[in-house]
């Protein structure tokens, strides 16, 4: 499936240049329909016959093994989630903590990650310590930062594979390497890499790694999925009691990893997100990597170029990916993203620490959109910014 193909399933890009998938990406038409004839189809069979429980087992066994073939994990060690945040949650708070403990983090994370370390250390007294990763670092400096941050209290490195605001890519093998020397596990948070980036568990050697359907994979809100290493399960205790606690005594067929489903999947979310999974494989996550590198250098070049315009992504082509992150002179990044989409229908975000506008390129976009919102950028460069209403 060539980018023209994606994009007659995606109609939104045919009056609009969206580049805000690191947020949510489109959901393709067929995955769409995919969606509505599943949930047709239970209602016809009846949700709670025996045929719609086979219907709705299924289709969330067909997503949990789309995910674990994009994650390069096996079937039975992936679960259905509802988003990244709800396997970073399942991970931080099934831990045994300590007072004392350490929980090793960096600067530039998400509140997904940021908002459960703070409460494990008001209600638990875990140390949060935090790697002065900064927005432009090497691979080399991000590994020794959080190398030179463990301590023989660290009990867990958690950090995004990409980190959302300024799209820098942490070398996570290396620091997961450096972190089982130490014996430390490692949770990765992949909102921002799956489906973006050629992501293999197996090869990374993780311990845990969660993703979200709604974003690069182009699945629908609501949908998400965790990766356990099955050596450490038994780490884990579940966040809160579920069915599948019952089961697991009668001899739950998925084994302990069961334990960590929190509530039933919709089997049209995941029918959605098996649909769009199955697109995402058919074109190779190795040929949308590429395409999302080729079209974030052709931007990052292209904003470097304007006066008035700050980069604040890097460009070393180890560290970059598909998510530019800039600024103009004298705009509020609130302001610029409102004056993209009204005026320009450009969609992109705010974000802050480093404060500016994220354009994410994905596979459907195209080097004429970031040919026009160059032009747009220098146009309201040159403008200047002048207080809105
Ligand atoms: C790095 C990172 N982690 C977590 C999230 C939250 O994702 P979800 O809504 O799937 O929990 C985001 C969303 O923007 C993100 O960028």
């Amino acid at each position: 499936m060539n980018t023209d193909q994606l994009r007659e399933l995606l109609p939104i890009t045919r009056d609009r240049i969206y580049m805000n998938t690191g947020w949510a990406g489109p959901t393709p038409t067929t995955s769409l329909r995919r969606m509505a004839e599943t949930l047709e189809q239970e209602a016809l069979v009846g949700p709670a016959s025996a045929r719609g429980v086979a219907l709705d087992r299924e289709a969330n066994r067909a997503a949990a093994a789309a995910a674990a073939g994009l994650l390069g994990a096996a079937e039975d060690d992936v679960i259905l989630t509802h988003s990244t945040r709800e396997g970073v949650n399942v991970v931080i708070y099934g831990m045994d903590w300590k007072p004392g403990d350490e929980l090793l983090i960096c600067d530039l994370e998400h509140p997904a990650l940021t908002t459960p370390a703070k409460v494990v250390a008001e209600r638990m007294g875990v140390s949060v310590k935090s790697a002065p990763i900064a927005t432009m670092s090497t691979f080399d400096e991000s590994l020794n930062l959080v190398k030179s941050e463990m301590t023989d209290r660290t009990k867990l490195v958690a950090l995004s594979h990409i980190q959302f605001t300024c799209g820098l890519r942490l070398p996570i093998g290396e620091i997961t390497e450096a972190a089982h020397a130490a014996g430390v596990p490692v949770l990765v948070d992949g909102a921002q890499s799956v489906g973006q980036i050629a992501v293999n568990v197996t090869d990374l050697g993780c311990d845990f790694y969660t993703m979200s359907g709604q974003k690069w994979p182009m699945g629908p809100v609501g949908t998400g999925a965790l990766y356990v290493n099955p050596d450490r399960r038994d780490m884990l205790e579940p966040l809160f009691s579920t069915n599948a606690l019952e089961a697991e005594r009668v001899g739950f067929r998925r084994g302990a990893l069961g334990r960590f489903s929190l509530v039933s999947n919709s089997p049209g979310l995941a029918a959605c997100l098996t649909e769009s999974l199955r697109i995402i494989s058919e074109i190779g996550i190795d040929r949308i990597e590429a395409h999302a590198m080729n079209l974030g250098n052709m931007l990052r070049h292209r904003a470097s170029m304007i006066k008035g315009c700050e980069l604040l992504s890097t460009t070393d082509q180890e560290s970059a990916c598909g998510l530019v992150t800039l600024g103009l002179d004298g705009w509020p990044p609130e302001d610029l993203v409102s004056t993209l989409q009204d005026r320009f229908n450009i969609v992109g975000r705010t974000v802050h620490g480093p404060d500016g506008v994220r354009f994410s390129t994905h596979y459907f976009n195209t080097a004429s959109e970031v040919d026009k919102v160059a032009e747009v950028l220098e146009r309201l460069a040159a403008e200047g910014y002048r207080a809105q209403g």
